[in-house]
């Protein structure tokens, strides 16, 4: 049996494409690689963002795009705490190296945004950056720790004893990196 092996796009509804784009492209750093009219369905556009050769972040703009307001500038606990429909996007995760993320930061900050709209987490196994972008999409700028392969060669060996644990009702953290 055949795999899939990448994420091709992740498309994003977008109220305005024009300050989406502006955002992604000044100040998260994602070239802007094409703009396409979607087929069959008027007055819709789709702006791709190339994150690496083969995967990137698509805004779509289109009149199904509904009028109800994001919640800006959530903090990391209210992130988590607020409502998302099932099968919708909580926030998306960007991987960066540790120049790309200290530019962006610096980006960030001479954009004038401040907590909450944007906070930084150490997570141990990795580091990251949040920010809220124009369209109330939460935004994280992860760099990987620099043990990584180890941390990851470990997680992958528990996985499936840590989802036994976790489903048996025993929740305690395995995060022991931070
Ligand atoms: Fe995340």
């Amino acid at each position: 049996m055949g795999l899939a092996n990448g994420v091709h796009h992740l498309a994003i509804c977008t109220r305005d494409i024009k300050k989406q784009i502006e955002f992604f492209t000044e100040v998260v750093g994602a070239e802007l690689e094409a703009l396409y009219w979607m087929h069959g369905v008027k007055n819709t556009f789709h702006g791709f963002l190339k994150l690496s050769d083969s995967s990137s972040v698509a805004f779509v703009q289109g009149p199904e795009v509904s009028e109800i307001q994001p919640v800006k500038g959530l903090s990391h606990a209210a992130s988590h705490a607020a409502p998302v429909a099932p099968g919708t996007v909580q926030h998306i995760a960007l991987n960066v190296d540790s120049e790309t993320q200290a530019a962006v930061e610096k980006r960030i900050a001479a954009s004038g945004m401040k907590e909450p709209q944007t906070f930084v987490l150490e997570h141990g196994y990795c580091r990251s950056v949040y920010v809220t972008d124009p369209n109330g999409l939460i935004v994280e700028l992860t760099r990987d720790a620099p043990n990584v392969e180890k941390i990851n060669s470990d997680r992958l060996a528990d996985a499936r004893s840590e989802l036994k644990r976790w489903l048996a009702g025993d929740h305690h953290s395995n995060n022991n990196y931070r």
